[in-house]
């Protein structure tokens, strides 16, 4: 009798464990293709949250230096996903799932206080590049461009397709400088590439 209590409960021990196991295994598995983004039918849906990602950095093209239309127009807030921000300041690269967010900000002023400049007014556009072997198999470095801004940039789509390489691709691959990612305009990324917890800032810095 005693036995027999003390196997069951073995077994139903045994039960438990491998269960842990396999859901723990799961969960990790999840993790590790744990992405920021979801494409449905071809069409990336309108990511959010970013706001709250690694903040890399914010080239400006006013419209005023562009002949009144920049092809992107002002200011342009660049943010990158968390966990392709953990493996660049580890590796110095963009990891498969990366994806890179830029949010365009019009001109609200050029004046301030501090002096005469560009300060940020409203938002006026969202574009999107991913790197995935599996959703870009066939685009060049597997990076695909999205925008969400319509032509007015009076608003922002609820999906987005993926432009031709030819519209997008293929300046970011001759002229960028890191893996089709304009780095050499954003210095968090530049600064932070495989510096690990010197990436975060404080710890180290360009300045004598
Ligand atoms: C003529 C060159 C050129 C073309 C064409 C181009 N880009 Fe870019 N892109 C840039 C430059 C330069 C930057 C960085 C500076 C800036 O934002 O102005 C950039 C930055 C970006 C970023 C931020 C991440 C990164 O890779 O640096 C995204 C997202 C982006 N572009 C999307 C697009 C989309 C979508 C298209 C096609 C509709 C496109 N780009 C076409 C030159 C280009």
């Amino acid at each position: 009798m005693e036995l027999k209590k003390a196997m069951s409960v073995s077994i139903h021990s045994n039960v438990l464990f491998s269960l842990a196991f396999l859901s723990a295994g799961l969960l990790s598995m999840n993790a590790m293709a744990e992405e920021y983004f979801t494409i449905k039918d071809g069409e990336l849906l309108r990511p959010t949250g970013y706001r709250e990602w690694v903040y890399v950095g914010t080239p400006v093209t006013p419209n005023d230096m562009n002949n009144g239309k920049a092809a992107f127009p002002e200011h342009h807030n660049v943010y990158i996903d968390p966990k392709s921000w953990a493996h660049w300041k580890e590796t110095g690269e963009f990891r498969d799932g990366t994806i890179i967010m830029k949010e365009l900000v019009s001109v609200g002023s050029k004046v301030a206080v501090s002096g005469n400049g560009y300060f940020q007014g409203e938002y006026i556009g969202l574009e999107a590049t991913i790197k995935s072997k599996k959703h870009n198999p066939n685009e060049p470095g597997n990076w695909a461009y999205y925008s969400f801004s319509t032509p007015d940039h009076s608003s922002i789509t609820k999906v987005a397709k993926p432009f031709p390489a030819a519209s997008c691709n293929a300046c970011h691959q001759s002229a960028a400088a890191d893996d089709f990612v304009f780095t050499q305009y954003y210095p968090v990324l530049r600064a932070g590439k495989g510096k690990g917890e010197a990436a975060s800032g404080g710890f180290t810095s360009t300045l004598k």
